[in-house]
């Protein structure tokens, strides 16, 4: 919660005893100050105090009871109360406003916003889990960004946190691998194209087995396709030796991606580590009696839930997505003993998710109320929708590569002077991706426009990100011009202008809590962007390097302040903030 709203609290909570000691029941702080309102009109004041939530309980009209307590409210040095109707409405004061703020901020240096609220609770983080011998496509951008912004966010709120690539490494698609690279595969090829190489491959696998099917009939291709799955489930040491090599080949390739995007797991454990975890959950879904055999394969029923049933077993004794899910929590919950476990997955498995948590739910496990489906919207590109099948991918690599070289093109142009081009173009054009993926609400689908993403004004990353780089050479003209150490004038930043910044940045702690109850990033993508906004409108008012040594320490000061907020919510969606642009 945000200082000044704590402390309005207080001050409404003591007035409240004064004014109606009669009361029986009176609101705790905590619930005054989730009563507490932005009004609507800038004009109105700061915060507004809806006093018929109080007519209830202490019988008494609204009007009455915002009167009583103006009356009582007597705290200048902070703030006045006045009363609007049922409303009572609170205007800061200005000048120590801006002085709290500041120190605020200036105080925590980086950790603005940070918390404690976290300690002592983990909270796992199940995101970006590509699968293996795929290309990293955009369709796997927002699982990485969200969770690593989420990441960052539970840290920054003190919280033990667990960043888990769940590998999509199992499945009967690797023993097709095995075989095509048996028979049509090359040692060199495959170091040499990585995945690309894997993906023709599987390709030509495919087109065979199709081709054997309409000429003769016969299944020899897939018939071999499984068997080489199997000997790598049987740990056959040639199968498991060239499988874990595909695995190799593939994680060299995302390393290149996640190194770009700064993004890094504390686990690897994907659907094959489960392999061996499979026997307990069987045992104790059949001894809590939820498996039934349907048509050969065994499922647990979830008609009472209306949801079909989760598979669990294939008829031929395999196990299915689920029945890993359902391995990998129990582990997780063994190993971390999480608060929480976030599975930060395209909405499309929702059905999935839905069935799983409630098999899990079932089993009688208490944290099954901890599992939580953090589900993202499509992504398309430049009005596409993409499709491995039609053949319209866009590989993330490409993507990035693609933002550096056209970031380096806007910077030639606008800053032929920077010394470092090469490295800002890379924090630029990575930011702006990474920001047009956590704009907006994360179940709202993406179209990426590259005019859009790389705009230096409007709401974009190079336009924070431009905005910060400005705050740093304001200071270091002021460090130039070398002021002695002067005393600030708060006075002067009781202007509108200061004040909508200040507000914008006593918000940002909210913001970053409010990310986390939502498991939402663009909470504090849209917090950072507002800062960004009002420190403009500031900028082009007022004269921050003033002839007057005490207004321009205010400014100065205010500067640095937004200057700090920018970078630590730039930091917490996962994007760079360069000092020159
Ligand atoms: N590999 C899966 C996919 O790309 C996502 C896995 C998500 N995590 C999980 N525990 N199911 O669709």
């Amino acid at each position: 919660m945000d200082d000044m709203k704590q402390m309005l609290a207080g001050l409404i909570a003591a007035a409240m005893k004064e004014g109606f000691p009669e009361a029986a029941e009176l609101p705790t702080e905590g619930e005054i100050a989730g009563f507490l309102e932005v009004p609507p009109e800038r004009d109105m004041g700061d915060y507004a105090f809806p006093c018929f939530k109080l007519s209830r309980t202490l019988r008494k009209a609204p009007p009455v009871i915002a009167q009583t307590l103006a009356v009582i409210i007597d705290a200048p040095e902070t703030c006045t109360a006045r009363t609007l109707g049922g409303y009572l409405n609170f205007d800061f004061n200005r000048g120590s406003f801006a002085e709290a703020t500041i120190a605020k901020v200036l105080a925590a240096e980086d950790r603005y916003g940070a918390s404690t609220k976290g300690n002592g609770k983990t909270i796992c983080i199940d995101y970006s889990s590509i699968n293996i011998a795929k290309r990293f496509h955009i369709g796997h951008l927002s699982t990485t960004m969200i969770g690593h912004s989420l990441k960052r966010i539970y840290d920054h709120l003190g919280y033990t946190t667990i960043g888990i690539n769940h590998l999509g490494d199992w499945g009967t698609q690797f023993g097709k691998l095995v075989s095509a690279y048996r028979r049509w595969g090359s040692q060199a090829e495959v170091e040499k194209d990585g995945v690309e190489a894997l993906t023709r491959l599987y390709v030509k696998f495919h087109e065979e087995a199709e081709k054997e099917e309409k000429s003769t009939g016969t299944h020899t291709l897939e018939d071999e396709g499984r068997a080489y799955f199997k000997a790598i489930e049987d740990g056959e040491p040639e199968a498991l030796s060239l499988f874990n090599w595909f695995k190799e080949v593939t994680l060299r390739d995302c390393d290149r991606v996640y190194q770009l995007l700064d993004v890094k797991f504390d686990s690897y454990a994907g659907e094959a580590f489960y392999n061996d975890k499979m026997g307990r959950v069987l045992e104790e879904l059949k001894a809590k009696h939820l498996l039934t055999i349907s048509e050969g394969a065994s499922i647990v029923d979830l008609s009472d839930a209306d949801m079909p049933p989760c598979l669990i077993l294939k008829k031929d004794g395999a196990t299915l997505y689920a029945t890993r899910d359902i391995a990998a929590a129990l582990y997780r919950a063994d190993t971390y003993h999480f608060d929480k476990c976030l599975y930060v997955v395209a909405y499309q498995q929702d059905l999935h998710f839905r069935q799983w948590f409630k098999v899990v739910e079932k089993m009688g496990y208490p944290w099954a109320k901890d599992l939580v489906h953090v589900a993202f919207g499509m992504i398309s590109y430049e009005g596409q929708t993409l499709s491995t099948r039609k053949g319209h991918v866009v590989y993330l690599e490409d993507l990035l590569r693609r933002a550096q070289e056209k970031a380096l093109a806007i910077i030639e142009e606008k800053s032929p002077g920077l010394t470092n081009k090469e490295e800002v173009a890379r924090q630029v054009g990575i930011g702006a991706v990474i920001y047009t993926d956590l704009q907006n609400n994360r179940i709202k689908d993406i179209d990426f426009w590259w005019d859009r993403a790389l705009n230096f004004d409007g709401e974009t990353g190079p336009y924070v990100q431009y905005t910060h780089a400005r705050c740093c050479s304001v200071l270091r003209k002021a460090e130039e011009q070398q002021a002695p150490d002067i005393a600030p004038d708060y006075t002067a930043l009781t202007d509108d202008d200061a004040q909508a910044l200040l507000r914008s940045i006593s918000r940002f702690p909210e913001a970053i809590a409010d990310a986390a109850d939502k498991n939402e990033p663009s909470m504090v993508t849209r917090a950072v962007t507002d800062v960004a906004k009002t420190y403009n409108k500031f900028y082009y008012e007022h004269r921050i390097l003033d002839e007057d040594a005490g207004v321009r320490e205010a400014r100065l000061r205010l500067t640095r302040a937004a200057l700090s907020v920018l970078k630590t919510g730039l930091y917490l969606i996962g994007m760079e903030a360069p000092e020159r642009m």
